[in-house]
């Protein structure tokens, strides 16, 4: 006792000893469960020996908080009487309470007594819930609640969520209250669908939990805008892929596609569709405006227009919009047709120029534009549009089979090929004839002119020259006269 330098330190550190060996000894006889909600819990009556070493006047009894709700003693079983018990079952070999379709108020200290042995089990209780049920349209935001009920002291909480992917999802806000979690995560992309995992996690470190939920998120399986390109007169073939078959989305809608030219301009129904809960799919023509068809075998879940000999008129945006529930989503292809078209047509005479014309019906992305090449040409005969052109126009002077593609990202998307026929040789020589001809007549009139004109200039010269000719005769004649007179 020499350590102990007074008798009151030493009984205070025995006291101490206990106590803190009293509280170990307790937290380890409680034992931490977590339930979620809907679900079953199972909990144990740790130590008790097995039925058979049972003395059969051992009285065994669960307790919730206070309150007795299983008791047994000399093999005769009694239950709290009440709806909530029939919740309550305890396993004939182990003792094990089992809690069926959990709720919240459920949480609390549940003890399993025999002889003079005490289990303690502090049972924690989990609420996931999903907004709109876990079905959502692509581009909805879901919001998760989580609340729990616990014993006291009541653990602090975090929360991990993970996708259908397994990766670690950052929520957009958190509102934290004592025992109520919101999360509001971002927009639902189609390929979100699957099982999540929220991880609970306490710091103590005595809660680690996955609670895991379904999400489906009805959509496309495209990208969200679309563009396709045709060339005029070719068959064109729009499809929208739907996801429904994939997550098994299991409840029916609706949908419809519609067809507009531009932005500004009235939209088009072409048809609508629904899709059962089974996944039966029904389409319904509803326009006659524009010359298209359903195609009688489409791949299975998807939707189809096609347009037999696409007129450069029908391009512009085809949407195909789904409903469930009064929501909607949407996903739009737009149809850009090309054409090409010369000026004047017909065969190109040497000499002559002609205008090559190559058109498409809509803007085309900064990455892409329209090319004239002349099929084995030279450098010389390419010619490039400049962003955002629609019209390319090229003045050729060469026969051949000229094409004008359209380049996107130095892929040639589509090609549409315009063959210039040379004139025909007797063409070409009664060009050249009429043309030789014609200078032959030309110079003709002109050396006539002139050879007319020198003569006309002559001739007067001459008449003029005889004229003083003859005026100088008379002169002469009047002074020899003159003369004679004064003689
Ligand atoms: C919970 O789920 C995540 C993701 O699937 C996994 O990494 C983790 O190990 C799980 N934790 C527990 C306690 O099961
Ligand atoms: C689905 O479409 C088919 C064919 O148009 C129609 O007969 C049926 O009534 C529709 N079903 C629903 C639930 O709208
Ligand atoms: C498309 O253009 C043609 C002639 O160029 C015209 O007859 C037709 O009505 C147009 N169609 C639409 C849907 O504008
Ligand atoms: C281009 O050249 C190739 C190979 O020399 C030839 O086979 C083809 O017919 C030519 N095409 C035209 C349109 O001249
Ligand atoms: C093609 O020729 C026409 C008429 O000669 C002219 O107006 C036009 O500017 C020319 N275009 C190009 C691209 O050279």
């Amino acid at each position: 006792m020499e350590s102990c330098s007074t008798g009151v330190n030493c009984v205070l550190a025995v006291f101490l000893a206990l106590h803190l060996g009293l509280i170990s000894s307790m937290a380890q006889q409680t034992e931490q469960q977590i339930g979620i909600a809907g679900q079953e819990v199972t909990l144990p009556c740790r130590g008790i020996p097995s039925d058979s070493s049972l003395s059969p006047h051992t009285v065994v009894t669960w307790m919730y908080s206070d309150t007795v709700i299983w008791r047994m003693e000399n093999n005769n079983h009694w239950r709290k009487p009440g709806a909530v018990s029939d919740q309550f079952q305890v396993t004939s070999t182990n003792k094990e309470l089992k809690v069926r379709n959990l709720v919240l108020s459920n949480a609390g200290i549940y003890t399993c007594k025999y002889g003079s042995y005490k289990a303690r089990t502090s049972l924690h209780v989990f609420k996931l819930t999903v907004s709109l049920d876990g079905h959502f349209l692509q581009n909805e935001v879901p919001e998760l609640t989580l609340m729990h009920n616990s014993p006291d002291p009541k653990p602090a909480l975090s929360i991990t969520l993970f996708n259908s992917n397994n990766n670690i999802v950052t929520p957009e806000r958190e509102n934290k209250s004592p025992q109520k979690h919101i999360l509001n995560l971002k927009k639902l992309e189609a390929t979100d669908s699957g099982t999540w995992v929220c991880n609970v996690h306490s710091d103590s470190s005595l809660i680690n939990q996955n609670i895991s939920f379904v999400v489906k998120v009805l959509g496309f399986q495209d990208p969200d805008m679309e563009r396709k390109y045709a060339t005029a007169d070719s068959t064109v073939i729009l499809s929208w892929h739907l996801n429904f078959q994939k997550i098994k989305w299991n409840k029916g809608f609706t949908g419809q596609v519609n067809w507009k030219q531009q932005e500004s301009a009235k939209a088009h129904e072409l048809l609508d569709f629904n899709v059962t809960a089974l996944g039966e799919q029904h389409e319904t023509r509803k326009s006659s405006h524009l010359l298209f068809e359903i195609p009688e075998r489409t791949p299975k879940s998807t939707i189809q227009v096609k347009l037999p000999k696409v007129h450069f008129n029908h391009s512009g945006q085809y949407q195909c919009q789904l409903a469930y529930k009064g929501r909607h989503v949407q996903s739009n292809i737009e149809l850009v047709v090309m054409k090409v078209s010369a000026n004047p047509v017909g065969p190109l005479s040497r000499g002559v120029k002609m205008t090559l014309i190559c058109e498409v019906s809509g803007p085309l992305p900064p990455k892409a534009h329209l090319r004239w090449e002349r099929v084995n040409g030279t450098q010389m005969d390419i010619k490039n549009s400049k962003q955002h052109e629609v019209k390319l126009e090229v003045n050729i002077s060469a026969a051949g089979l000229w094409s004008c593609h359209l380049i996107e990202d130095n892929d040639r998307k589509i090609s549409l090929h315009y063959h210039v026929e040379e004139a025909p040789v007797w063409i070409n020589y009664v060009v050249t004839g009429a043309s030789i001809g014609g200078s032959v007549l030309v110079f003709a009139l002109v050396c006539l002119c002139i050879i007319s004109g020198i003569s006309w200039q002559r001739r007067r010269q001459r008449a003029k020259r005889m004229a003083q000719a003859r005026q100088y005769l008379l002169e002469n004649k009047t002074c020899q006269c003159q003369h004679w007179l004064k003689k």
